[in-house]
């Protein structure tokens, strides 16, 4: 038969004759396209859109989705008979894989003694500051060989992907030296070949001022704009590039600097902001035009009306508010209403660790009042757009990559509903089964 490939943001159109699918999945209760026809972010009542198909089907060739619609209509275009993998979703959800655009996987050791400081009532500042927090991770890092970060970073991918996720950002930003910060950013390249999900890589060099830098910052940052993103990027080492903009780590003036050296290496600028205190880093966020900024507990109302005038991607991380044991979340309803666009990522570090998507879901729903329809979309699509990769992955598309998940659950409201355990039944990653909790189904 013949099939069209249509790239959701590309209008050229690839004709490819006599393609008939190695992988199906039919039957699905809901299934959730998050087809997302402009290529852009969802935006306000958008969030809610999910384009579900109810009696859904999908056809895969290859690493590439082939056919979106419903079962009747899938039976009456392929031979059933001639289709190696046939995955019955009958009572099930079947959604996009999700896309977790904000995670620091990247370390060695683990800061579990942390969190009866945290119950004595030290705040992440106190922690940091007596030498503990991403300081503690960093002295463990730098020890660390690459093969045991490749180790580590396994074990974390393999959980990840475990829970649905598909594709991620990782950061570098535990090395905070030129060769330890590219040891981090080897092991991701590593990591993307041997291991089936998709890493985009970050350097974060300005996670912190390392101990030899200590009270001199500046200093700091000028090895940063001099050496460290000219190495990283000639090497290829990194796509985007991040600052931790907050009071007593980097201010907005150094921010500013790193990241217009890191874009005039070709480097996309992103940028935790607005955290601990507002430092105007939602402003600050528009006028650089960040393709995304992570956090925003504190932003002000003039800076995410910037952000929204700017579609400023707000990548929410409700796990890190909920470790730290804060009683504030991102005003998440009032960013919606605004019109910014709303991502959700784990921030997965050893402050905050968990590699569950499903988790962020329901932490977004019961902590920040987000709807199920709109977390799922901030998981996915947006999520996608966070990492410039809207053409490629985010929703089931023809010509999309073949990355889906099917769930053991009726309908998407049951994500953030049924909560703390895996509702994962299957995970197709580039077109192939890559967990399976069913292998009857
Ligand atoms: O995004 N806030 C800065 N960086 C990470 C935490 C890193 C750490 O505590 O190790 C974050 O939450
Ligand atoms: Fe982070």
């Amino acid at each position: 038969m013949k099939c069209l490939f249509v790239a959701s943001t590309n209008v050229k159109v690839e004709i490819i004759s006599e393609v008939e699918p190695d992988l199906i999945v039919f039957n699905a209760n809901e299934l959730v396209t998050m087809n997302s026809k402009i290529g852009a972010p969802r935006i306000g009542k958008n969030m809610s859109e999910l384009e579900i198909i109810n009696n859904g089907a999908v056809a895969v060739k290859d690493d590439r989705i082939i056919f979106v619609g419903t079962t009747e209509e899938l039976i009456s275009k392929f031979e059933f008979g001639k289709i190696a993998t046939k995955i019955n979703a009958a009572s099930k959800l079947v959604t996009p894989g999700f896309v977790d655009p904000h995670t620091h996987i990247i370390f060695s050791g683990s800061r579990e003694n942390e969190l009866s400081m945290k119950l004595d009532g030290k705040s992440y500042l106190d922690i940091l500051n007596a030498g503990g927090g991403i300081l503690k991770t960093v002295r463990d890092t730098r020890e660390a060989s690459i093969e045991k970060l490749v180790e580590n970073g396994k074990a974390i991918l393999d959980k990840m992907m475990s829970y649905g996720t598909t594709t991620l950002e990782a950061k570098s930003g535990y090395g905070l030296s030129t060769e330890s910060e590219i040891k981090q950013l080897k092991t991701i390249q590593i990591l993307n070949l041997e291991h089936p999900l998709d890493i985009i890589p970050t350097f974060l060099g300005a996670h912190s001022t390392p101990p030899e830098f200590k009270d001199r910052t500046d200093d700091y940052v000028e090895l940063i704009i001099s050496e460290m993103i000219p190495r990283i990027a000639n090497e290829n080492l990194a796509e985007f590039c991040d600052v931790f903009c907050e009071k007593g780590i980097f201010s907005i003036e150094q921010a500013r600097k790193i990241l217009n050296v890191a874009s005039r290496y070709g480097l996309k600028p992103q940028i935790h902001i607005d955290e601990i205190f507002d430092t105007n880093g939602a402003l600050f966020a528009s006028e650089i035009k960040a393709y995304q900024t992570g956090h925003l507990l504190k932003s002000n109302d003039e800076g995410l009306k910037a952000m929204a005038k700017e579609e400023v991607i707000a990548t929410l991380l409700p796990g890190t508010p909920f470790c730290l044991m804060l009683d504030e979340y991102a005003p998440a309803r009032k960013m919606i209403d605004y019109g910014v666009p709303v991502a959700l990522a784990t921030d997965l570090n050893p402050n905050c660790w968990t590699e569950s998507m499903q988790m962020i879901i329901g932490l977004a729903c019961y902590m920040m009042r987000l709807t199920p329809s709109e977390a799922l979309t901030a998981a996915t699509i947006n999520g996608a757009c966070a990492l410039q990769r809207q053409d490629k992955i985010g929703s089931l598309e023809v010509g999309k990559k073949a990355d889906l998940i099917v769930f053991d659950v009726p309908n998407h409201q049951f994500l953030p509903y049924h909560f703390g355990v895996n509702l994962v039944s299957k995970v197709i990653k580039n077109g192939k089964i890559v967990i399976d909790n069913n292998p009857s189904s």
